[in-house]
């Protein structure tokens, strides 16, 4: 166990924070062992790619490094395949598409671990890992049992789940079960950026890999690379409001920009408001939000947690000023 450890290599923001305790683990029985510890509070760290660290963390962080991708059954058309909560996400995508297994193509270079993946839900271009996801397998902090979760379950919503509710902060999820494709895949085709970007690589009958591809440009000349410029993707959720609010917008700005929820309400993109706001490529210090998306807020060198959360906080004050819509973080502030 190490002790006042350097977290700055374990997240994409890329800010240097000390966890009091830390632990490394690839095995659950690695991690059942340093439970017994007893150290407490314990945090779960995966990929640290939806994380600002803006203080040391007490207590222990362990450190999810539990691998492997087995295939558990097949019936049918279809392959479920069993996932360790360490993987890192888009590599075990990039074995899915490699081996002709559909489902998670859309999900490509989405950052962070297969772990960390029901948490939140994670989502992109029309796909989000509720359609591909039969039950994973988790240890109580508490106990230190495994446990098993199925589907309603883990009470999926947009960008949510019970382990962002109730399970907040109780489990390390250990693997996670999908269910793949192998023929006759659902390909998901509906957001424009995807089909725009197939025709220009003149694409007429995209498979999987294909799409895959494509996702991977849109998403390179969007979004940062973790690597060059600290991010965590998107730093807020798109507020999902009522009609009447999309309507009052619309009296000052008729060229917003929102898309229809399936109970009436509509969704606006957060980045939208936000460039309304003068905020896209404003630099604050060393930190801003991102000169092609402006949801996503970056660290352009020594950025301190606080600087980037005095920042969120600005942004969902001026928002909230100028549109009547409360943003809300969908990256975990600690
Ligand atoms: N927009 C602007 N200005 C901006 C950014 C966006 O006006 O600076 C408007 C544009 O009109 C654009 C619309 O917002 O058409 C939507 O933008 P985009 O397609 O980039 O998607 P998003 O809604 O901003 C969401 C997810 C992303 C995901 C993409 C694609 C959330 C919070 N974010 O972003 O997920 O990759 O859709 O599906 O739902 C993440 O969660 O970290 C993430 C990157």
């Amino acid at each position: 166990m190490h002790q006042h450890f350097s977290l700055l290599p374990f997240n994409t923001f890329g800010i240097e924070v000390h966890a009091q305790y830390y632990e490394r683990i690839e095995q659950v029985a690695d991690l059942q062992k340093v439970l017994k510890t007893g150290i407490q509070p314990v945090m779960i760290l995966g990929g640290g790619s939806n994380l600002l660290l803006t203080q040391d963390i007490p207590g222990l962080v362990v450190h999810n490094a539990i691998e492997g991708i087995e295939i558990v059954r097949k019936f049918n058309n279809k392959v479920w395949v069993k996932v360790g909560g360490g993987v890192n996400w888009h590599a075990f995508v990039q074995w899915a598409v490699k081996n002709g297994l559909g489902g998670v193509e859309n999900l490509s270079l989405i950052p962070g671990t297969v772990g960390a993946s029901p948490v939140q839900n994670i989502g992109a271009y029309g796909v989000e890992i509720k359609d591909v996801f039969v039950q994973l397998e988790a240890v109580a902090l508490e106990t230190g049992k495994i446990c098993r979760f199925n589907k309603a379950q883990c009470q999926f919503g947009y960008r949510d789940s019970y382990f962002k509710k109730e399970g907040k902060g109780k489990f390390c999820i250990t693997s996670v079960t999908f269910s793949l494709t192998q023929h006759r895949h659902r390909l998901q085709l509906s957001y424009g950026d995807i089909t725009r970007t197939l025709a220009q690589q003149q694409v007429e009958n995209p498979g999987i890999a294909e799409i895959s591809a494509a996702i991977i440009q849109i998403r390179r000349s969007k979004l940062p690379d973790p690597a060059q410029i600290g991010n965590c993707g998107s730093f807020f959720k798109n507020p999902e409001v009522d009609r009447s609010v999309l309507e009052a917008i619309r009296t000052n700005y008729p060229n917003v920009v929102s898309f229809d929820l399936p109970d009436g309400r509509v969704k606006i993109p957060a980045g939208w408001l936000i460039e309304q706001c003068g905020w896209k490529g404003k630099r604050v210090g060393n930190t801003g939000a991102y000169e092609k998306q402006a949801l996503v807020l970056v660290n352009y060198g020594g950025a301190t947690g606080a600087e980037v959360k005095a920042l969120a906080f600005a942004i969902i004050d001026s928002v909230w000023v100028r549109f009547g819509v409360r943003l809300e973080a969908e990256v975990n502030i600690l």
